[in-house]
C-alpha cells in the first residue's frame, strides 16, 4: 500500500500521481487534500506518515508547492525518512542508499510527467542494505 497526500499547492500534482497509480493498478490510500482549498502542509504530512508508522502503508508520496516544507514536516516524525526530489538519480538512490520511505515532490517545481517517472523509480527501487544499513541506523539514532 502506498499513502499519498498533499496540500493545496501540491493538489493537482497529487491528483496526477493518484491517476497514475490507478492506471498501474498500484494500491494506494489517498490521505487528501481532496480540493484545491488551502490546507497546511504539516497536517497533510502527518496523515501520510501515520499510515507508514502504523504499518498500513510501506511507502508514501507527499506533494506541496516546493516539496520542501512537507518533507521538513515529514522528517520530524520518528521512523520517517522523507526525500524531496526533482531528479531521477536522487529518487532512485534515496531508496537504494537512504531507504527513504517518503518521496516529496513540488507541484510548483516539476510537471506531472517527470513526477510520475520519479514515483515509478522510487516505488520500484529496493534498499541496498549492507553498509547503507549502518548509516540508516545512525539516522535512527539521531531521533533519540
Ligand atoms: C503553500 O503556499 C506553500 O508554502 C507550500 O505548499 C510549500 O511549498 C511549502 O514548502
Amino acid at each position: 500500500m502506498i499513502a499519498i497526500g498533499s496540500d493545496h499547492a501540491g493538489f493537482e500534482l497529487k491528483e496526477a500521481i493518484r491517476l497514475h497509480l490507478e492506471e498501474k493498478g498500484i494500491a494506494y490510500q489517498d490521505c487528501g487534500c481532496y480540493t484545491a482549498d488551502s490546507v497546511d502542509y504539516p497536517i497533510q504530512a502527518k496523515k501520510v506518515c501515520d499510515e507508514i508508522t502504523a504499518g498500513r502503508a510501506q511507502l508514501g508520496i507527499l506533494c506541496c508547492g516546493t516539496g520542501v516544507g512537507i518533507s521538513m514536516a515529514a522528517n520530524k516524525i520518528k521512523g520517517i525518512r522523507a526525500a524531496c526530489c526533482s531528479d531521477y538519480f536522487s529518487a532512485k538512490y534515496t531508496r537504494m542508499h537512504n531507504d527513504a520511505n517518503v518521496l516529496c515532490l513540488g507541484g510548483r517545481v516539476i510537471g506531472a510527467g517527470l513526477a510520475c517517472e520519479l514515483v515509478d523509480i522510487f516505488l520500484s527501487t529496493p534498499f541496498e542494505g549492507g553498509r547503507h544499513q549502518r548509516r540508516v541506523n545512525q539516522i535512527s539514532e539521531l531521533e533519540k
